[in-house]
């Protein structure tokens, strides 16, 4: 196709309409139905009719409508672009981003979102709203179930496998769809953790620490990228320059497509950084922002900003030639419904079992033991399992941006264990209920009972998943309601017990921790989430999850995270528990978290033997192998996460304590001993000061292996550049 030929025949109006989306139902409903959304948005019929993207749709069958519809009107037979949020999963759904994260499994990560694209692009859809790559440490924002986690590197590792396995080797491939890495850039940062809060973080850490996951995504080559609705610096990041223009443009060379985050245009007024709508799309315009997203600031005033001067037609045709491409790029001049996408064709390959089976080995991997005095794995052999809690019977443990996903059709825990021992006799009991209201305990006493009855009990609890994802930041981290009320009188029945956690983001969680002798996390861990759970409990599989994020004592610990500073006077490490006055800490409060990040039981007794390097010194161009050897003390298989931390110990500008460098999983026959290599160079010591830009510099590192906080066979090196 020529682009440039085809832009030349378009109209200005045509041209606006690449850089408008717009929900489905406007394009679905009847004229009289319309009109009133459309009137509010103050968009016309025949704007209607320009524009080129979708989001937010059922079924293939709708995207089929539309699109058949919009091409019949169009004399240029533009195709539109379809677009949703395919998060974790499309029908079939797999863990959350923040609980795949903790397999630290690149090539499940992969498998999922391949899976995930497959069906979405059955489904019709073409670009997905994703890698979430947000850096976060703050545990009160919902929105951190959709990332992989507070670790830079690890987000960075997963982003990449996500836009690789989501586009695939070619767009043109209908199996495939493009990505939009977001929220560009920083909003993680919200101060509080409230959602749509403003952001206000040094250039330091922007550049060390929130930027280069997104950069890692780009590289990946990721087709778009998403504005984040936050202000950083005082600048919503959609009118932002520096962000847009210095850092994306200027020194990225990004050069596809930038869309808004919803109405985050018209935003711009709220914001008070735009007098009018008007004003709103001339910043947001201006400064690269290619699609306005579900606002009717482009609509309405890119003609006058033309017409004045403020935009140039080149910058328009700019941007229109961008999205042009993209479509192109995924093959829909040619194919406007990409490989025949229809319900028929999206029933039958969401059905296929091996997305199940998928669903369940990401769950499997994805979930934590946080604790285990030794009750875990329960034998198979019994006779009275007692499955108590809110989250025993419910199917609602997808978690937020389940897509297309259906709650029906979710595997319960009760369900999981039932199938798995089928002679043993399963019973829920649900004891209360889960929201921070609910203080009715009148079921406790039948779960007592029930607890006390069996010869096993399984207490599955958790925050109901809508008090993460967008919009759903919460000021206390704990059990909400009496569950941990419930906890105590079960384990008082019956200490032959489990607790497994439904839950989008770290809790605080204390008093579980000091009453249960076993807690499995499972976040919230999509539609196989109750097998995987039997599997895990009963042995069938050994847990092997690691915690990509950090679980605070206290929610007055946040934000929390493991890479943490040095600061002057940090705490004596001989009595680290103690307050010490005039040092970095709390009177009420230990500094350390409950759970670290890296941290993760296994019913394997893994043991790190050694950390050798074959250099002490290394230049420039050189390198340094580190070798970890680790055994399995066991006569159980299972698997560990090898984790190599870093740390420069003097440099021009103070430095994390710890820093994961790198990270392999590996498989562990019973008595097995592997020895793990990284190889270090020069750029993995690079980092970013406002003097040098990201250089290394001369000096000692010292290396380690183990988790956050408990770091282990710290060995040295000096690097000379
Ligand atoms: C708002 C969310 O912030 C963003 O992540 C999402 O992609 C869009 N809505 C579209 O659903």
């Amino acid at each position: 196709m020529d682009l440039q030929s085809l832009l030349s025949r378009m109209t200005f109006e045509e041209k606006v309409g690449q850089l408008i989306q717009c929900n489905a139902y406007f394009f679905l409903a009847s004229a009289a139905e319309i009109t009133g959304p459309l009137q509010e948005l103050g968009l016309s019929e025949e704007t209607l009719a320009t524009v080129g993207s979708v989001l937010n749709f059922e079924n293939a069958d709708e995207m089929r409508a539309i699109q058949t519809a919009h091409l019949e009107r169009d004399p240029h037979r533009i195709p539109m672009l379809f677009m949703m949020d395919v998060i974790h999963g499309y029908r079939t759904i797999y863990p959350i981003p923040l609980a795949l994260g903790c397999s630290f499994d690149e090539t499940l990560v992969r498998d999922c979102s391949k899976m995930a694209a497959k069906e979405a692009a059955a489904g019709g859809i073409q670009v997905t709203f994703t890698p979430m790559v947000d850096y976060v440490n703050d545990a009160r924002w919902g929105r951190v179930m959709e990332t992989c986690g507070e670790d830079v590197l690890l987000n960075a590792v997963m982003g990449k496998a996500q836009v690789e396995a989501f586009q695939g080797g070619t767009l043109a491939d209908p199996e495939t769809l493009a990505t939009c890495v977001k929220h560009f850039a920083a909003y993680g940062g919200v101060q509080a953790g409230r959602d749509y809060n403003t952001v206000d973080v040094s250039e330091y850490a922007l550049r060390n620490t929130y930027l280069p996951a997104y950069r890692a995504c780009l590289d990946a080559g990721a087709k778009m990228v998403m504005t984040s609705f936050s202000a950083l610096s005082g600048l919503p990041a959609v009118a932002n320059p520096w962000l847009m223009q210095t850092v994306l443009r200027d020194e990225w060379a990004f050069d596809g497509v930038v869309i808004s985050d919803y109405n985050a245009v018209e935003e711009l007024c709220v914001h008070g950084v735009a007098a009018d709508l008007r004003q709103a799309a001339s910043l947001a315009f201006e400064n690269g922002c290619h699609i306005d997203m579900c606002s009717s600031a482009y609509a309405n005033h890119l003609r006058s900003l033309v017409d004045d001067g403020v935009i140039s037609q080149a910058q328009i045709d700019d941007a229109v030639l961008r999205v042009l491409r993209l479509k192109e790029e995924l093959g829909l001049f040619d194919d406007p419904f990409r490989g025949g996408a229809c319900l028929e064709k999206e029933e039958r390959v969401c059905a296929d079992p091996a997305h199940r089976a998928l669903a369940k080995k990401a769950a499997v991997n994805s979930a934590v033991l946080l604790k285990n005095n030794g009750v875990l794995p329960f034998s198979k052999d019994v006779e009275r399992v007692a499955v108590i809690g809110p989250f025993a019977d419910e199917k609602a443990i997808l978690g937020s941006w389940s897509c297309r996903g259906r709650i029906e059709e979710a595997v319960t825990v009760k369900d999981g264990i039932a199938a798995l021992l089928p002679h043993a006799e399963v019973t829920a009991v649900k004891g209360c209920g889960n929201e921070w209201y609910d203080t009715d305990r009148s079921g406790f006493a039948g779960a007592v009972e029930a607890a006390s009855r069996a010869d096993v009990v399984v207490l599955c609890l958790g925050e109901p998943s809508r008090y993460s994802g967008e919009g759903n930041s919460r000021v206390e981290l704990t059990l909400p309601g009496v569950q941990t009320e419930l906890l105590q009188a079960v384990c008082k029945a019956n200490p032959n017990m489990a607790v497994v956690l439904f839950n989008g983001r770290p809790l605080e969680l204390s008093e579980v921790d000091a009453a249960a002798p076993a807690i499995l996390d499972l976040w919230f861990p999509g539609s196989e989430g109750g097998s995987a759970a039997a599997a895990l409990l009963f042995g069938d599989e050994n847990p092997a999850g690691k915690l990509s994020m950090t679980f605070p004592r206290s929610v007055g610990q946040c934000p929390i995270a493991y890479q943490y500073f040095r600061t002057g006077r940090p705490k004596f490490e001989s009595a680290v528990d103690e307050y010490q006055p005039f040092r970095s800490n709390y009177i009420d409060c230990s500094n350390t978290p409950l759970y670290p990040f890296g941290y993760g039981l296994s019913y394997s007794r893994v043991v790190y033997e050694s950390l050798d390097l074959d250099a002490d010194t290394m230049t420039a161009s050189g390198s340094i192998t580190v070798s970890v050897t680790v055994k399995n003390d066991s006569d159980r298989a299972g698997s560990d996460v090898v984790q190599l931390y870093g740390c420069d110990e003097v440099a021009s500008c103070a430095r994390p304590v710890q820093q994961l460098l790198a990270f392999e999983k590996v498989a562990l026959a019973p008595h097995e001993t592997k020895t793990v290599r990284f190889t270090i160079d020069e750029p993995m010591l690079r980092f970013w000061t406002p003097k040098n830009g990201y250089a290394s510099e001369s000096g000692t590192f010292a290396v380690s292996t183990g988790y956050a906080d408990h770091l282990m066979h710290t060995k040295r090196f000096t690097l000379t550049v």
